[in-house]
């Protein structure tokens, strides 16, 4: 697998069967902050449990920004992580990468005991296998759902109407996912699916990424 150094110093890998990396190559660890983790910290305000579904987990940059930012507003909160991954060569890359995220460290440990942590509060476990048949085996709801496959173009079945369907069903009322993805083709199906959605941060490019949380029923 080839290792890209992306432009905040954070290192990323290329997929050739998808032609992509990663993470943008503007800043993987910027992308994991500020895309990701950052819009959705308002779900998790004065809680002291949260549960996070990392859809994509990949080398878990986002889960770890997660957990950072959670334990900077609460530091005795405690953090459930489901991830769901389908290729374990990514995860195998988990211990070379050094990404500037205090909860790192969480992570790799986790893959050394085979996809599974627990220790002062943090649990984190992930599912290996095609998101598309382990999403019907999670059970309950997420206050933070992170959706981060592919592009729309390259990985097409993890965008649709009828997988953010299988994702409202795991969301907490006042739950909120978050995705790099603006596409208006991605957005239609968020709304269809039962999502309200809004612009997010602008980083590392001209477009927003989306934050989307359950619409109200009218
Ligand atoms: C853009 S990368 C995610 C990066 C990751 N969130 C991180 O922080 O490092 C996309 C990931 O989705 C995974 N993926 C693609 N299709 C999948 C599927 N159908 N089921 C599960 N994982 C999938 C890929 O293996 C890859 O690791």
């Amino acid at each position: 697998m080839k290792e890209v150094t992306t432009k905040d110093g954070s290192t990323t890998f290329y997929n050739d069967e998808y032609s992509e990396t990663y993470h943008s190559v503007t800043g993987a660890v910027e992308e994991a902050f500020r895309k990701f983790a950052e819009p959705a910290l308002e779900a998790v305000k004065n809680k002291n449990e949260v549960r996070i579904l990392d859809v994509c987990f990949g080398l878990g940059y986002n889960s770890a920004a997660a957990i950072d930012e959670i334990l900077k507003q609460n530091i005795s909160c405690n953090i459930e992580i489901i991830g769901l991954e389908k290729d374990k060569k990514i995860l195998e890359q988990i211990k070379n990468v050094e990404p500037a995220i205090i909860s790192y460290p969480v992570i790799k440990e986790m893959v050394e005991q085979n996809y599974k942590y627990e220790r002062n509060g943090i649990i984190i476990e992930l599912i290996i296998g095609d998101a598309l048949k382990t999403i019907k085996k999670i059970k309950g709801k997420f206050d933070i759902i992170f959706l981060d496959p592919f592009s729309p173009k390259k990985n097409p079945e993890l965008w649709t109407e009828s997988f953010f369907k299988e994702l409202r069903k795991h969301i907490k009322e006042d739950g909120i996912l978050t995705t790099y993805s603006c596409a208006g083709n991605v957005r239609r199906n968020l709304k269809a699916a039962g999502f309200e959605i809004k612009d997010g941060p602008c980083v590392g490019r001209r477009s927003p990424s989306t934050i989307a949380t359950i619409a109200p029923v009218v």
